[in-house]
């Protein structure tokens, strides 16, 4: 196993190009299983989780290559309708290989994904939701098999507990593309990575209206035909390296990221006081004065996106004042504030939230990933500390982050990776 070892207290300058989003690109492989054609997918980050979910791919029978970003697919011979459990269990947006093989066989086995250190991670929107299109679903063995005769649509409600399910709102809408009649998704997700997917659907041939809100109306289409698609930047990565050039009072300028999907995190970032400067593909980051604390409510998109809660609470730990932090998606998300506090940070947690009092500086220290955004916290935490920070088990960050010392080293910043004792 690798680690990250940073020389904190760099301030990073320099320009940074954002990569493809993961959480588009994943279930957009997925739903290449919809058509015999050849698919070319672009500007796919070199990503851990991207790599599995072309082996996944291969094992079900679909020729896929990666070159360099570009992804070329074909689903012609699908040889097997089971994804298992040896592969989905190490990534969870497998699961949404449910619905498209689904559209296109009638049939599918998928292992349940099975929890992950963010939080139980339940399944129960998907199989509500692909009930609802006249599928039977059994759960035998941690398998999901789910099997119909017609894929018929039909009126979804899809709002859990929690708010809406991005992977749920992509599993129904990626059968209910090859549905007979109307499916009607409402409280469906309106993430950007749902849009990209719907666009790649469309571009396919599917008719879908409605994505990016609540309510998504989809009338089933007979085929879908291969295509060349492009997605979207990474608004997760964008964010962190944003947080980057705050934590170490800097002057990063990120390129290629789309505004409008950082909307929440720009409003917190100047209400702390940072400055930002937006071109149309472009935002530079600048301190404007001494930070003030601000208090943050993660929420489905439009909201402040859970997938920076971590690279906020790091920012926050050094932000003068109490901050507080409420997690409504994943309330256990909190693996980051041990770490945080071994390196000097004073964070309390109390159920849902926690309760961040900053500390003038962070002490470099050994702290330990433990899912893909706390890694990120923990690498932004070492670069503002001082010293020498070690982070353990960084094949967590590999997951989401393409290329992540190269892109620090190029904004100054002292990281490199070593192998593990
Ligand atoms: C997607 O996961 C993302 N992953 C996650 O990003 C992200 O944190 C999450 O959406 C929320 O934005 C991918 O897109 C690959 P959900 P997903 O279903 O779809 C509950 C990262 O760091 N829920 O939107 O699995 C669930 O427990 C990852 O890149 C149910 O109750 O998340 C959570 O509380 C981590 N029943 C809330 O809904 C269900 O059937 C939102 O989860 C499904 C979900």
């Amino acid at each position: 196993m690798d680690k990250l070892v940073i020389e904190g207290g760099v301030r990073l300058k320099g320009m940074v190009k954002i990569s493809g989003a993961k959480n588009a690109v994943l279930p957009i492989l997925s739903a290449v299983l919809l058509t015999e054609e050849p698919c070319i997918i672009r500007n796919v980050p070199d990503l851990r989780d991207v790599h599995l979910m072309l082996r996944i791919l291969r094992f079900l029978g679909v020729g896929a290559e990666f070159d360099k970003g570009k992804v070329t697919v074909c689903a012609k011979n699908i040889k097997s309708y089971t994804a298992p459990y040896n592969l989905v269990s190490k990534m969870r947006a497998s699961f949404a290989l449910l619905g498209p093989l689904l559209g296109r066989l009638n049939k599918a086995k998928v292992s349940l994904p099975g929890g992950c250190v963010i939080g139980l991670r339940p399944v129960d929107l998907h199989i509500k939701g692909l009930k609802r299109l006249n599928v039977d679903i059994d759960i035998v063995g941690g398998y999901v098999n789910a099997r119909t005769k017609q894929l018929k649509g039909g009126y979804i409600y899809l709002g859990g507990e929690f708010g809406s399910s991005v992977l749920a709102t992509a599993n129904v809408m990626m059968a209910a593309v090859k549905a007979s009649g109307t499916t009607i998704i409402d409280s469906a997700a309106c993430e950007p990575e749902l849009v990209d997917l719907a666009n790649f659907l469309k571009e396919m041939g599917a008719q879908i209206k409605g994505e990016g809100t609540p309510t998504i109306t989809i009338e089933g289409v007979k085929a879908l035909k291969g295509v060349e698609y492009k997605v979207i930047p990474d608004r997760i990565e964008a964010g962190t390296f944003i947080v980057a050039s705050a934590i170490t009072k800097g002057d990063i300028t990120i390129c290629g990221a789309i505004l409008q999907h950082l909307a929440a995190l720009i409003d917190k970032l100047e209400e702390a006081g940072i400055v930002v400067e937006k071109t149309d593909s472009s935002l530079r980051i600048r301190r404007k004065r001494e930070f003030k604390p601000v208090n943050i409510t993660t929420l489905p998109y439009p909201g402040f996106p859970t997938d920076m809660q971590a690279q906020f609470m790091s920012l926050l730990s050094v932000t003068p004042g109490v901050s507080v932090i409420t997690e409504k998606i994943y309330p256990d998300r909190f693996m980051h504030v041990a770490e945080l506090n071994r390196m000097g940070a004073h964070i309390q947690k109390e159920g849902p939230h926690a309760i961040i009092e900053g500390v003038r500086k962070l002490q470099a220290a050994p702290v330990m990933a433990s899912d893909l955004r706390a890694s990120a916290a923990l690498v932004l935490a070492g670069l503002a500390a001082s010293g020498k920070t070690e982070v353990s088990r960084i094949y967590h960050l590999d997951r989401g982050y393409e290329k992540i010392e190269e892109k620090f080293q190029k904004l100054g910043a002292r990281v490199w990776r070593e192998k593990e004792a």
